[in-house]
């Protein structure tokens, strides 16, 4: 659900941030703003700053930053819409009424209903695991060893044998035909006549992020076929918008989440300590599970099936992942005995696993690990083959510092030296930008290059907080910089609003633009550009000190492009758009 971008801005300003995390931290004056014991990590002496005049909060011990809106997120692990919901309660404020059709507040009403029978339903079937009936299915559970506990923790139940048990056990609570066949938990036969989807199976209840049931997975019990049914999409049952467990998983504020592909995997996980697993829900992994990802944690760690299936999921699921910004880490069962995440735990123990946890690679060393097995290393030819392939996907990376650790877990992986690789890799850029010997020392010195990216960060941090401060120097950015040129999506979507609020004469306030951003980690990011202030100076160091920055940029960018054209069947056509860009990038 979204608010609009007028309405957060008007919760946000009638909640005072000092006032506000006043009541969470004692806060004392100290040069301007306040100070206390931060509230994100245990320390003795106060380095959480709150400003009254920015309005935004920074830690100087863990890097913490944001709005008001930032804070309740992360204090109380709200989402985006509850964080604005439960701000404005506080400030008295009431939320428009989202607008409805008729037929808009009739679909509201009916997936209500939904909600409300799932909810009976996943009691129904609590209680038949619980009864004599269960008696079979709650011998599956011992035999896996899954702990009363988290059983009651996941909802676990039975769906007895007899084809009518949830039919009639809904009729009698007053639902009828045409709803029923909505839940997608009950069937109707040529007959005319209602039947249970789900007969002799344990069930395994499917809850959304606020914890309501929308649907469930039910396993055979022992072997059979089909193994899992699942319900079908229903109104409230959206399969690429749900993962399993989230719910769960989401309080803990995860720095990482486990990503497995079993229902069972999770719930093995859960029981060894590992509540930060969360699955998909019996179909492939796509963008929408990753942006879903992205709202509660940076990190996504792989944790699929050790089989051939498993992996070419994982190898699919990556580009997803880091196309929405996570940072993707693979746990590669293969080596290892065991099918599956919660088969390990069973068979090796949950401290292995966390050892796993720790070793696992890089999305670009389980790339290459599976490069590997295409060639035959044994020869020498397939060892060039297969350097000349790794080199080819190194080479594309955008960060040198990235490159530099995927080299070296490489080299490990291959045994092929760090300098051979770097040789190879090397060979494929001056592929690409041999007619520009600067560029190429560029990809050869690291430690230059490692003070290059951070210099650029700061030209970037630079560009935007010039742009806040002062409209006309923001016009004049305009002229000569695209937003896109700055690459974070961060960084571009503030310089696009910048530009937009000037456009619609508005003024600019950092806390604002800090609430544009849904999901914690990338407020953090905006409100830390904020943090810093731009020394007073006079319009001629400033001009110089732009200029820099947006040459600085543009510089980068076109290396990047540069750099992106690669040697291939596609290298004439590109050969003139190279050529224009290097005249450019002499020009400037
Ligand atoms: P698995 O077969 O790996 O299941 O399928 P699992 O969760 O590890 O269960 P156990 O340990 O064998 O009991 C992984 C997931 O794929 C979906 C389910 O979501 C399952 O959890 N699946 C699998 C289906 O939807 N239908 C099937 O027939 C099989
Ligand atoms: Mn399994």
């Amino acid at each position: 659900m979204y608010y609009p971008d007028d309405v957060v801005e008007r919760v946000r300003m009638e909640n005072d941030i000092v006032s506000l995390i006043g009541e969470y931290v004692s806060l004392s004056p100290k040069g301007g703003s306040m100070f206390g014991l931060c509230p994100f990590h245990s320390e003795n002496t106060p380095s959480f700053s709150v400003s009254s005049l920015k309005q935004l909060y920074y830690c100087f011990g863990c890097g913490a930053s944001g709005n008001v809106i930032s804070f309740v997120m992360q204090k109380e692990n709200y989402d985006f819409p509850t964080a604005i919901k439960a701000l404005a309660e506080r400030a008295r404020i009431e939320l428009p009424e989202e607008r409805y059709t008729e037929a808009a507040k009739k679909d509201a009403k009916t997936k209500k209903t939904l909600i409300e029978i799932h909810k009976l339903s996943a009691r129904y079937y609590y209680d038949k695991l619980n009864s004599d009936e269960g008696e079979r299915a709650r011998k599956y559970l011992d035999a896996r060893d899954i702990h009363p506990k988290v059983r009651v923790k996941f909802g676990l139940g039975y769906a007895p044998g007899g084809w009518d048990g949830l039919c009639k056990f809904l009729d009698e609570q007053g639902y009828k035909e045409p709803i029923l066949l909505k839940t997608g938990l009950i069937g109707k036969n040529n007959a005319g006549k209602l039947y249970d989807r789900f007969r002799n199976r344990l069930m395994f209840p499917i809850l959304d992020i606020m914890g309501n049931v929308i649907g469930f997975g039910g396993r055979i019990i022992g072997e059979g076929e089909p193994k899992y049914l699942n319900s079908p999409e229903t109104m409230i049952f959206e399969k690429n918008r749900n993962l399993y467990s989230l719910n769960f998983a989401r309080t803990l504020s995860p720095k990482e989440l486990i990503l497995v592909e079993g229902y069972m995997d999770v719930i093995g996980l859960y029981q060894a300590g590992f509540k930060n697993a969360v699955a998909s829900l019996g179909t492939a992994f796509g963008q929408n599970h990753a942006k879903l990802m992205k709202k509660y944690a940076g990190v996504a760690v792989l944790a699929f099936d050790g089989d051939d299936a498993g992996k070419r999921a994982a190898l699919r699921a990556i580009p997803i992942l880091v196309e929405n910004g996570l940072r993707v880490r693979v746990l590669d069962l293969d080596s290892t005995k065991a099918k599956d995440p919660d088969e390990y735990i069973t068979k090796f123990g949950k401290d292995k696993f966390l050892q796993e946890l720790s070793n696992a690679m890089s999305h670009v060393a389980f790339n290459i690990k599976q490069m590997e097995k295409e060639y035959d290393i044994q020869t020498d030819t397939g060892k060039i083959d297969f350097t000349e392939a790794a080199a080819k996907l190194l080479s594309k990376l955008p960060g040198e510092i990235e490159k530099d650790v995927y080299i070296s877990e490489t080299s490990k992986i291959t045994g092929i030296s760090d300098k051979a690789i770097r040789a190879e890799i090397l060979k494929q850029s001056r592929n690409l930008v041999g007619g520009t010997p600067k560029l190429r020392r560029n990809f050869e010195l690291s430690a230059v290059d490692k003070r290059r990216q951070k210099g650029l960060i700061e030209a970037k941090k630079g560009i935007i907080l010039y742009a806040a401060e002062d409209k006309k120097i923001a016009l004049a950015i305009r002229e000569v910089l695209n937003p896109k040129e700055l690459k974070d999506y961060v960084f571009v979507k503030l310089l696009e609003i910048i530009f937009n609020t000037y456009d619609e004469g508005g003024n600019i306030y950092p806390a604002e633009l800090v609430s544009r951003f849904e999901s914690h980690e990338e407020q953090r990011e905006a409100s830390d550009i904020f943090i810093n202030t731009i020394t007073p100076e006079d319009e001629k160091s400033k001009f110089k000190a732009l200029s820099d920055h947006v040459r600085a940029v543009k510089k980068a960018y076109i290396e990047e492009q540069l750099f992106q054209i690669e040697d291939d069947n596609e290298a004439l056509k590109l050969i003139e758009a190279k050529n224009n860009l290097e005249k450019l990038y002499i020009s400037l």
